[in-house]
């Protein structure tokens, strides 16, 4: 079914050929979106790029990736020009296409201490704090901005964010990321505020620690999960696909009174129930 109100679903992921990204595409393609992909892959990642968006063909919908740098600003308009082409041609074949649903997941952060006092280890510097800033949250903003413009939201988007618990807790090494997820957070609200009165709504989604490789990147992410797993009422850590199976169901177009929220998808870990006997 991809047609909704007699209009064509595609759904845009930033991130969508790994973790949270490739499991929402994925899904979303089963619930009959035609997907668009954006990611960054280099040599040692592509094959697997190529393997997820292969498996969302293989459902039978539509699939484009772009394999960009979705924090630069020419590659996002070309990507936005290309969705747009793209749309033309559906609406020449008679198709009213449309974004009805949209995900930022993008993860690429520096982990460093804003200070140190051991010579052998850096702090954060200016720039890693600003690109961290840049692509893990304010990217969310100039992606939107530029799909309004371009046409090709409309009434009945659904528009996501990955943020995390760190959004509002001090965790080593985790302070950039944590500043830009607050960040997103606040860019969530702004962009729902903005676009509620044209239909459309914007919504973060916190989930639990998930095994990805984003969470490898984080120093002593072996004891984040395992205290994860403790405290998790669900007696497990959080999959891509318990977000994947949220989002096809946060897409749909009963949600539309939902804006401006933050939605845990945890399994309850963000309450910190600790039962003593685990
Ligand atoms: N893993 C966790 O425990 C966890 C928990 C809560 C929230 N999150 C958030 O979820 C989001 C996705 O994380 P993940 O764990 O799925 O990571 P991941 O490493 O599995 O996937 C990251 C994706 O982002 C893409 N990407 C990174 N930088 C890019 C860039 N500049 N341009 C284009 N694509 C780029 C990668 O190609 C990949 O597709 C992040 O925002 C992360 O902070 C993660």
């Amino acid at each position: 079914m991809t047609q909704q109100d007699g209009r064509e679903r595609w759904a845009l992921v930033l991130g969508a050929s790994s973790g949270f990204g490739a499991a929402v595409s994925t899904a979303w393609a089963r619930a009959g979106f035609h997907i668009l992909g954006v990611h960054l892959d280099l040599r040692g990642t592509i094959a697997a790029a190529e393997a997820v968006r292969d498996g969302i063909a293989a459902t039978g919908v539509e699939v484009t990736f772009y394999n960009v740098n979705a924090a630069d600003d020419e590659k996002r308009a070309g990507v936005v020009a290309s969705i747009g082409e793209l749309f033309a041609e559906r609406r020449a074949a008679g198709h009213e296409p449309y974004i009805g649903a949209f995900l930022h997941s993008l993860a690429f952060g520096a982990t460093l201490p804003y200070i140190t006092t051991d010579e052998a280890s850096k702090e954060l510097s200016r720039r890693q704090l600003e690109m961290t800033a840049d692509v893990m949250a304010h990217s969310m903003l100039y992606w939107v901005r530029d799909l309004f413009h371009a046409g090709l939201l409309g009434r009945g988007s659904r528009l996501y964010a990955m943020t995390s618990e760190g959004a509002t807790l001090a965790v080593p090494t985790y302070g950039a990321v944590s500043a830009a997820k607050a960040a997103l957070e606040a860019h969530v609200r702004q962009l729902a505020l903005e676009l509620m009165s044209q239909g459309i709504t914007v919504n973060a989604i916190r989930a639990g620690v998930t095994d990805t490789p984003a969470l490898h990147r984080i120093p002593n992410w072996e004891h984040l999960l395992a205290e994860a797993e403790r405290r998790n009422p669900g007696n497990r850590t959080t999959r891509p696909e318990d977000v994947a199976d949220a989002l096809v169901a946060l897409a749909r177009p009963e949600t539309h009174w939902m804006t401006g929220n933050i939605i845990g998808v945890d399994g309850g870990e963000v309450m910190g129930q600790r039962d003593p006997s685990r």
